[in-house]
């Protein structure tokens, strides 16, 4: 994070607010539900005292082991609920992983997806997680597959389709590279692949792997697979995999200058700038 690293800005999604950060913890809105979550990068002073977190908020996230906890319940509220963004009506739930099932900082690559992709044209997305990126190109009248080696996020992702009355999502439950390898051999393209690979993953067998070894093999596939001026969206979040080096793999083999290579960052309503990765688009 040098001072002359470029940095785009996420803006909110409609009904979400990152209200303040701080203190190793951010304070978001999801429609009518406050939580209270760690977070690392939030290593400032708060704007607001924590005091007045807490009298706001509905539910606090302990952590416990590794990167487990518990919600402990500060005013009256559910444990699930729907928060509708982008026209979809996205299902959120605590869960034991401090997420709610939405990264908020994804409305850029939303907003990216909404002007760039074309009805008819195929996108995929690897690591899809519950969806979000996959149902905003479904409602721009894409071809959709979607990707993630987590059973239980496959269906939460399918939920999310049903409660946003979209439908006809392809749905693939295996190792994102794998996947794209296949595709590469079955001579399958795209017009557009995102992919938001975890620092540490895990495939559909359980094997561990870490993005830094892996990110080579699945920028060379990606570009295999994507047809000629069609977009690679890559997020990564990893201490191992610097920006300077994304963003050299990427151009290596694309033979061409991505055309954002940025670090991503929100700032809170109290003003406050935090970092949510990198993010790098690059076109064939
Ligand atoms: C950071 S999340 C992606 C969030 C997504 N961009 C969003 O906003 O909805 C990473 C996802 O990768 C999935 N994953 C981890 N390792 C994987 C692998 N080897 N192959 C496919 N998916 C994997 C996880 O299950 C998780 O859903």
């Amino acid at each position: 994070m040098g001072k002359d690293t470029p940095k785009v800005y996420a803006d909110f999604p409609k009904n979400y607010s990152l209200l303040d950060a701080g203190g190793g913890q951010k304070l978001e809105k999801w429609g009518e539900v406050i939580t209270i979550r760690p977070e690392r990068q939030a290593y400032f002073k708060s704007g607001i005292l924590f005091t007045d977190w807490e009298k706001q908020a509905h539910w606090k996230f302990i952590e416990k082991s590794g990167q487990k906890g518990v919600w402990k319940n500060l005013n009256p509220s559910a444990k699930n609920w729907q928060l509708e963004i982008e026209g979809l009506k996205l299902n959120l739930e605590l869960t034991h992983f401090k997420h709610v099932g939405l990264f908020p900082e994804q409305n850029i690559n939303w907003k990216f997806i909404q002007k760039n992709l074309h009805p008819k044209q195929r996108f995929l997305n690897l690591f899809a997680y519950t969806g979000s990126s996959s149902l905003v190109a479904k409602a721009k009248g894409a071809e959709v597959l979607h990707v993630d080696s987590v059973k239980q996020l496959v269906g939460w992702a399918k939920t999310n389709m049903e409660t946003s009355e979209l439908s006809d999502i392809k749905w693939v439950l295996e190792d994102a590279l794998k996947f794209a390898q296949r595709e590469a051999k079955r001579g399958n393209k795209y017009h557009m692949i995102q992919m938001d690979p975890p620092a540490w993953g895990l495939g559909t067998k359980g094997e561990k792997w870490k993005l830094e070894d892996k990110i080579q093999e699945l920028v060379k596939t990606c570009y295999e697979i994507l047809e000629p001026k069609g977009w690679l969206i890559l997020n990564t979040y990893s201490p191992s995999l610097k920006l300077a080096q994304t963003r050299s793999i990427v151009k290596n083999i694309f033979r061409n200058d991505p055309e954002t290579a940025a670090e991503l960052w929100m700032k809170t309503e109290t003003g406050k700038d935090m970092y949510f990765g990198d993010l790098v688009r690059v076109r064939k």
